[in-house]
């Protein structure tokens, strides 16, 4: 038994501790020091395991919960909303018009304003005032259990304290984000250590909460943002404007800014405010979110399929800069393509120092006139990658000078081809040290053979040292080789050879997509190993065969015959498997043909989507069919979204069958 004595102290020491948190991680202003905290939060674990009182809301029961081997599934009670987008002011005031129709009056509505954060948007179930759950959107109506690791996010109640009333039940949502200089470091640290890097910090906030070890999750910076709320019980809220108010009562974290501004005029003015203050924030934002206040009014008002008719989210301008190109250099990829980008003076666009840019390819410099020494607009959207938009000619002085087509490789100097009907320059050299570690960086890719550790910069380190140059000499590395090196100790070391060992039970489908076969993408290799059992299956494999695969066209056939119709190819698969490349191929018709009922079907996309379109590409991939760009006479549905674009007619014309998202989801469901 618990001495009352000790578990009152215990009670305080969570309260206690609990408040300071919230000073720190919410408000920002601590009232103690972090040695006086540490104290108070030793002394807890110390009574705790003591006396095995342990509270629920205790901060110590934010880390050590255990790695999972998948994510639960949550239905969410509420759907989770998209937003419907607004590009200009013009496009705000027809918001605002049709909601006045809508709601039959002419008086100036009142609206709430507020940043709109670039993160992930989670729910966050209370009972009681504990909380319960925690759970990514998904696709709005079903998300994933992601509780132990959003308890980690020190800025997350474990408890609502502080209002008198506390609900029987609130679902309270909101967006996990990272603040920009963060994901800096942490690409940073990537970078180092040979991982992929993050292409914002949306991905970032997103790849460290979709993670099963809630450890990684609690390394990285992760912050909250509240803004919402689905099922209620034992409270309710007229407004948005009261409701934010009771979240900052509750110690929830709110937007940086929020304003109630009546009339649309005034949302414009408030936007503007904004606007002017986004490069300030610590977070990425690319606009704001308008909603009417009034909760009577949103209910009168409704839903349109996904998105809530009494709200827009407005998005500013992409994010531009000048500067000044100081080189035009070429990068050679893995195919031996060579990729013209510029050298920039670094500029900071929107929070993010740039000094590089991609240029896509030479006929595209040639038409838009870029030379070296020109200044330039550069503009950065959602992600890191800049592009050049143009030239500012204006401020030519006359010194610039053109860039030239490589006709040598940048780095083995071998000639330089241009291949009929492509843009693209070509290094023709199969040994080319950049095409050689570019394959090499893309067989150990997570989507390929997933050797973690084995990135970038530790491919560049092992090739330098001679002891790597084909993919079997990854699986002949030893932990002696490797400690050798600068950048391993005995623990790197150790991981790494580790998760080599590891990628020899790969799946077959990773392994055909790992070995960079021109044209075959992570679609062709699951197609294969759908209709070839073995590896060995494949060798001396005949076109005509391959193309009875009927979504394999003929350019991709001809490359995979050709693949594995070369001797030196055969031997390096060999080789593969005397090193202990043992794959497996659980996508074979043979066993799963039933559960794919999308096979041979081929799906065209148009317009937006409340889910991410690469999510609905997966779906339709893991259930065996094929996503195609254009629709042709081979398409079977067009799938159509919001603000389609011409496929529609192209559809329509060739009388293919349409269905929109709703009759996507029930197709999925019956088929899953
Ligand atoms: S309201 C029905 N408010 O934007 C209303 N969303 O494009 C739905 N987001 O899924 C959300 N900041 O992840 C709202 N202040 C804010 C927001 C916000 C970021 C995200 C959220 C949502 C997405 C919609």
């Amino acid at each position: 038994m618990i001495p009352p004595e000790v578990a009152r102290e215990i009670e305080r020491l969570v309260k206690e501790l609990n408040f300071h948190c919230y000073r720190y991680y919410v408000l920002d202003s601590p009232i103690i020091s972090d040695e006086e905290y540490d104290r108070l939060y030793r002394r807890l674990k110390e009574l705790e395991s003591k006396y095995n009182y342990i509270l629920p809301d205790s901060p110590t029961q934010r880390v050590g919960a255990p790695p999972l081997d998948k994510f639960e599934k949550v239905i969410h009670v509420e759907p989770m909303l998209s937003l419907d987008n607004a590009f200009s002011y013009n496009d705000l005031l027809e918001f605002d018009r049709r909601i006045k129709r809508l709601l039959t009056t002419e008086g100036d509505i009142e609206y709430t304003v507020e940043p709109k954060y670039d993160g992930l948007a989670i729910e966050l179930t209370y009972v009681d005032g504990l909380l319960k759950k925690a759970s990514t959107r998904g696709d709005g109506y079903t998300g994933e259990d992601v509780t132990q690791n959003i308890k980690t996010i020190k800025s997350v109640p474990l408890r609502i304290e502080g209002p008198n009333l506390v609900p029987k039940y609130i679902d309270i949502r909101g967006e996990i984000y990272m603040h920009i200089k963060d994901f800096e470091e942490l690409n940073k640290q990537r970078e180092r250590e040979g991982e992929q890097l993050f292409a914002n910090p949306r991905n970032a906030a997103s790849g460290s909460v979709r993670q099963l070890d809630p450890l990684v999750t609690q390394k990285r910076k992760l912050h909250l943002s509240c803004y919402g709320i689905g099922k209620v019980e034992g409270i309710s809220f007229t407004s948005q404007w009261e409701f934010i108010n009771w979240l900052k009562v509750a110690r929830f974290p709110i937007p940086i800014i929020v304003k109630v501004e009546k009339g649309i005029d005034k949302v414009i003015k408030a936007i503007e405010e904004i606007y002017g203050k986004r490069n300030t924030f610590p977070f990425e934002t690319d606009g704001v979110v308008v909603k009417v206040n009034d909760f009577r009014m949103q209910k009168s008002l409704g839903v349109k399929t996904r998105e809530p008719r009494w709200a827009i989210a407005y998005k500013f301008p992409a994010h531009q800069a000048i500067t000044k190109i100081l080189d035009i250099k070429g990068s050679v990829g893995r195919t031996g393509v060579i990729t013209p980008y510029a050298v920039l003076e670094p500029v900071r666009i929107g929070g993010v120092t740039v000094s590089r840019s991609t240029l896509h390819n030479w006929d595209e410099v040639e038409r838009k006139d870029i030379r070296i020494g020109d200044y330039v607009v550069v503009e950065r959207a959602g992600d890191v990658i800049p592009h050049v938009i143009m030239a500012v000619k204006e401020r030519r002085t006359g010194s610039e000078i053109l860039p030239k087509r490589p006709n040598r490789c940048p780095v083995c100097n071998s000639l330089v081809i241009a291949e009929e009907g492509e843009v693209a320059l070509r290094c023709i050299s199969l040994d080319c040290p950049a095409q050689v570690q570019e394959r090499l960086i893309h067989f150990a890719s997570r989507s390929a053979m997933n050797i973690e550790g084995l990135g970038e910069k530790n491919v560049n380190l092992l090739y330098s040292q001679g002891l790597i140059r084909h993919f079997e000499d990854i699986y002949k590395l030893t932990k002696n080789d490797l400690i050798k090196l600068p950048r391993f100790a005995e623990k790197s070391a150790q991981n790494l050879i580790s998760a080599i060992e590891d990628s020899k039970n790969a799946k077959l489908a990773k392994l055909l997509y790992a070995l960079g076969i021109p044209h075959v993408g992570e679609y062709a290799a699951h197609l294969l190993a759908q209709n070839f059992e073995r590896l060995e299956d494949l060798y001396n494999i005949q076109k005509e065969k391959l193309l009875n695969i009927k979504q394999l066209g003929e350019k991709t056939s001809d490359a995979i015959s050709s693949f594995f119709n070369n001797p030196k190819n055969l031997r390096t698969l060999e080789m593969l498997k005397k090193y202990g490349v043992r794959v497996t191929n659980p996508d074979f018709k043979g066993y799963h043909y039933e559960k794919k009922p999308f096979i041979g079907l081929t799906f065209v996309i148009t317009g937006t989507f409340p889910i991410p379109r690469k999510e609905l590409q997966e779906k339709i991939f893991s259930l065996g069919g094929h996503v195609s760009s254009s629709i042709s006479n081979k398409t079977d549905f067009l799938l159509l979204g919001e603000q389609p674009g011409s496929k529609l007619e192209k559809a329509k014309s060739l009388n293919i069958k349409i269905i929109d998202y709703d009759e996507f989801l029930k197709m999925i469901q019956f088929k899953k």
